[in-house]
């Protein structure tokens, strides 16, 4: 539970996101029983052990562990696309907003956005975008899938809409890379193995900060490719880190802990979203995960809404000018989640009168 006190006392609810969560005794004991090594000279032995389970947890050849989720993404881009062409992505994509231009200005590349007709993007929205070749047609090296897309409200693409996907850029001669930041939760929600929703790309990142509550990492991962190169590309970004074993422990103990009980906060988000959705003419997306986006009626001002709700102990994050987000998460216990809501719907209602 994130109870922590607010300066008058109150106990306040973090929703703003999944990385808000703090390690519990289990995982820092865990942390400080961490078996280590110089991880950038001769290996870190709990590291190791961390990637060669995230290896086989995807079915990749490898798996590489990084400080956060925008580096692996990053060093994934290095791996799939070539400078000079365009990448497709989801237009509302994490790695096209809020990884600063870094595909384009480490990478050279293009972000070609695809609008989905649906939540996110499908083989057909993509199909509707390539281009004929031709002597002014800019080629296209790759394409990224966000599973789950995060501004999308959290939506999961299938094991069928991957491999769709998937297949086309094969056939256009795409490589193919998959931002699984919430991948966990996708397969949660999916009922599959996240090997089977990463079996068709080549490579994919993984987040451990998230649902899985380690203070921080990922894992970038990989088929086909030479690790040496993705080594590279982490070295190149200053994320060879050297006793990382000691936060790898931490993505260790969430694999074992919390991935068991992620459709525990799926539940909480249809709960969630259930209680507030149509208070004040506001629309809910129905959330697949963990994820709530909440619409407001027109004219509703999302950043002084979440001001006024925080006032009220409950953080919730201005996703855009109309679009609120709430994120489940471990330390939001039901009761907590119960209580936001509450104080949501009170607030969307309170906007509207
Ligand atoms: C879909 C998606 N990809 C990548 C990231 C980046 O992860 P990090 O914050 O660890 O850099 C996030 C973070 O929220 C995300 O939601």
């Amino acid at each position: 539970m994130d109870m922590s006190a607010t300066a008058a006392g109150a106990r306040r609810i973090d929703l703003r996101s999944d990385t808000v969560t703090r390690p519990g005794p289990g995982m820092r004991q865990a942390m400080a029983a961490a078996e280590v090594g110089d991880d950038v000279l001769d290996g870190d032995p709990t590291t190791g052990c961390l990637e060669a389970r995230v290896a086989q947890l995807l079915g990749m050849d490898w798996a590489l562990y990084v400080p956060t989720g925008t580096m692996g993404n990053q060093v994934a881009m290095g791996l799939v696309t070539k400078p000079g062409t365009e990448l497709y992505l989801d237009a509302l994509a994490h790695i096209v907003h809020t990884e600063m231009a870094g595909t384009a200005l480490f990478w050279g590349v293009q972000i070609r956005p695809v609008t989905p007709r649906g939540l996110a993007i499908d083989a057909d929205d993509v199909r509707g975008m390539l281009r004929p070749p031709g002597p002014h047609a800019l080629r296209a090296s790759a394409l990224a899938i966000e599973n789950t897309h995060n501004s999308a409200g959290g939506v999961v693409t299938s094991v069928a809409g991957v491999r769709a996907l998937a297949a086309l850029a094969r056939d256009h001669g795409l490589m193919v890379h998959l931002d699984g930041a919430r991948l966990w939760n996708a397969a949660a929600a999916l009922g599959c193995t996240v090997a089977e929703l990463a079996a068709p790309v080549d490579t994919a990142m993984v987040s451990f900060s998230k649902g899985l509550g380690a203070p921080v990492g990922a894992c970038v991962a990989g088929r086909g490719i030479p690790v040496a190169l993705a080594r590279e590309a982490r070295r190149r970004f200053g994320g060879g880190m050297r006793q990382s074993g000691v936060v790898a422990a931490a993505a260790l103990y969430g694999l074992d802990h919390n991935l068991a009980r992620l459709p525990d906060d799926h539940a909480k988000a249809r709960r969630f979203a259930a209680a507030v959705d149509g208070k004040g003419g506001a629309r809910v997306i129905p959330p697949d995960t963990n994820i709530v986006m909440i619409d407001l009626a027109a004219g509703g001002d999302a950043a002084a809404l979440a001001t006024a709700i925080a006032g009220d102990g409950v953080l919730v994050s201005p996703w855009a000018a109309s679009r609120l987000r709430a994120v489940m998460h471990l330390d939001a216990g039901d009761d907590e989640v119960a209580h936001a809501a509450h104080v949501v719907a009170r607030h969307l209602a309170r906007s509207a009168a």
